[in-house]
């Protein structure tokens, strides 16, 4: 296997969909695919599909395509998907508490330890077996629980400080959703979800009627 340093963030981009869908053909007892078949389902062209898989080596052949199985695994350990991580949620409104209640991120090894809020009325309360902490505590607790990413589901004007403080606590990553752009530096790794902008997509789709 080829290093993953160069790897570009469009491609990276792509591997979660071919691993859902590679993970759907597991479930249909489907061991091997060509580039063509799998291109017919996944909606990217066969010749992108042999392009982005060479990128990680060995995994296809001439007239016998895809290995399913060791594909699916391959792209596991290159999304870093075969060890687990320690997640806090930062914020226990509407939205933290959606996420806590959502088990399958727990199944793919994000393991959420606590959630942190400032509102009395949560702190103490449990989502599921999370507790919710004061968040005056939550340097400490990072410090002592190994936490490796932090979700921020606060409002957006309290987003950069608390990014400021995971990151003074060195979290690795942070999953925001508060629909701000954060400053971190460079070695923080950040990943926005702005649920937003992609309703505002299909906002546009639906008065452009557009189709493709
Ligand atoms: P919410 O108001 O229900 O929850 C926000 C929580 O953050 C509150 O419990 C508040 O006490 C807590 N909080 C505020 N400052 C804090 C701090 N410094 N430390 C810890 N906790 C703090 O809001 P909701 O609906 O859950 O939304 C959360 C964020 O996600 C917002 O930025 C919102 O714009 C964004 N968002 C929400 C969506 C939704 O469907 N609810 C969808 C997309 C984005």
């Amino acid at each position: 296997q080829k290093g993953n340093a160069k790897i570009s963030m469009a491609v990276i981009r792509r591997l979660p969909k071919y691993r859902r869908y590679l993970a759907e053909l597991l479930d249909r007892g489907v061991h091997r695919i060509s580039s063509r078949e799998l291109s017919k389902i996944i909606g990217f062209t066969a010749s992108q599909i042999r392009q982005d898989l060479n990128n990680f080596g060995g995994f296809g052949q001439q007239g016998y395509g895809y290995n399913v199985a060791a594909l699916y695994e391959a792209i596991g350990k290159i999304l870093g998907l075969d060890r687990k991580y320690n997640t806090i949620i930062v914020g226990a409104g509407n939205l933290g508490q959606a996420i806590a209640n959502y088990t399958n991120f727990e199944k793919s090894g994000f393991i959420p330890k606590a959630m942190f809020d400032i509102n009395p009325k949560l702190i103490g309360l449990k989502i599921r077996d999370i507790e919710i902490i004061d968040a005056d505590k939550m340097e400490e607790y990072i410090k002592e629980n190994n936490v490796d990413i932090g979700i921020i589901c606060t409002n957006k004007e309290q987003a950069q400080a608390v990014a400021d403080r995971l990151v003074k606590s060195n979290i690795k990553g942070i999953w925001n959703f508060a629909p701000t752009d954060l400053d971190v530096p460079e070695k923080v790794m950040l990943e926005n979800v702005h649920l937003s902008e992609s309703l505002y997509t299909l906002s546009f789709l639906l008065k452009h009627n557009r189709i493709d």
